[in-house]
């Protein structure tokens, strides 16, 4: 076993200390993100940072790089204070992880990977059409992580459109059988049911 202390961690290289820590927690759920900015122009983008916060109410959270990175994602909700999670299932992994790349304001990811968006009264944000669970949103809070400068995103899930396919009678969704995808080491793809 190799053994790392707060001494040989802060001697690591960046890169090799950003492979070593991001690895930590294991495998991440990948979810896609769909917001409009002010204007309604749609932007979809990458995270895997979603996490349950609670059942009763309904929250979720995720985590925002810090600002200097420039994210559509959060500037259109703070703008609207509404989005969309959606699941990244083996199917739609290739079109997902090209919503991580940079791309202009006004140029949508839904047409730059022809995922399908669609609206719902009551959410101003757009849903990918192939998720297999796609969750709408209100904006709860933001908080700013002190210690690196990352944003906590909290939303109150209001909307909830599910395969019922894969939905078992207690309400569990089977994340193997509609081959939901995780990532390991940022941007290694597995499913949950084949690699
Ligand atoms: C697998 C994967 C997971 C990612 N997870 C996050 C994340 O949790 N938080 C984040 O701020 N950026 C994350 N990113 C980077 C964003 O996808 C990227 O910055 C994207 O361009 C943001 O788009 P936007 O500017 O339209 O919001 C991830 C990228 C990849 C490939």
């Amino acid at each position: 076993m190799k053994i790392f202390d707060r001494e040989s961690l802060d001697n690591l290289d960046i890169s090799s200390k950003v492979n070593l820590i991001n690895a930590l927690p294991g495998a991440k759920s990948v979810n896609l993100i769909g917001t409009v900015d002010g204007n309604g122009r749609e932007n979809l983008a990458i995270f895997s940072t979603v996490i349950h916060l609670g059942s009763n109410p309904a929250l979720l959270g995720f985590i925002h790089r810090p600002i200097r990175y420039f994210g559509h994602t959060l500037k259109n909700i703070q703008e609207t204070e509404s989005y969309t999670i959606n699941q990244v299932h083996f199917g739609i992994q290739s079109q997902a992880h090209l919503t991580s790349q940079k791309y202009p304001q006004d140029i949508s990811e839904f047409n730059i990977t022809g995922l399908k968006s669609y609206f719902l009264d009551g959410c101003k944000a757009p849903f990918v059409k192939e998720s297999k669970i796609q969750c709408g949103l209100t904006l709860s809070s933001i908080y700013e992580i002190k210690e690196n400068g990352t944003f906590l995103i909290v939303g109150l899930v209001n909307k909830i459109i599910i395969d019922d396919q894969f939905l078992r009678p207690d309400l569990k969704f089977d994340h193997k059988a509609a081959e939901t995808m995780a990532v390991i080491n940022f941007e290694e793809y597995t499913s949950l049911s084949r690699s």
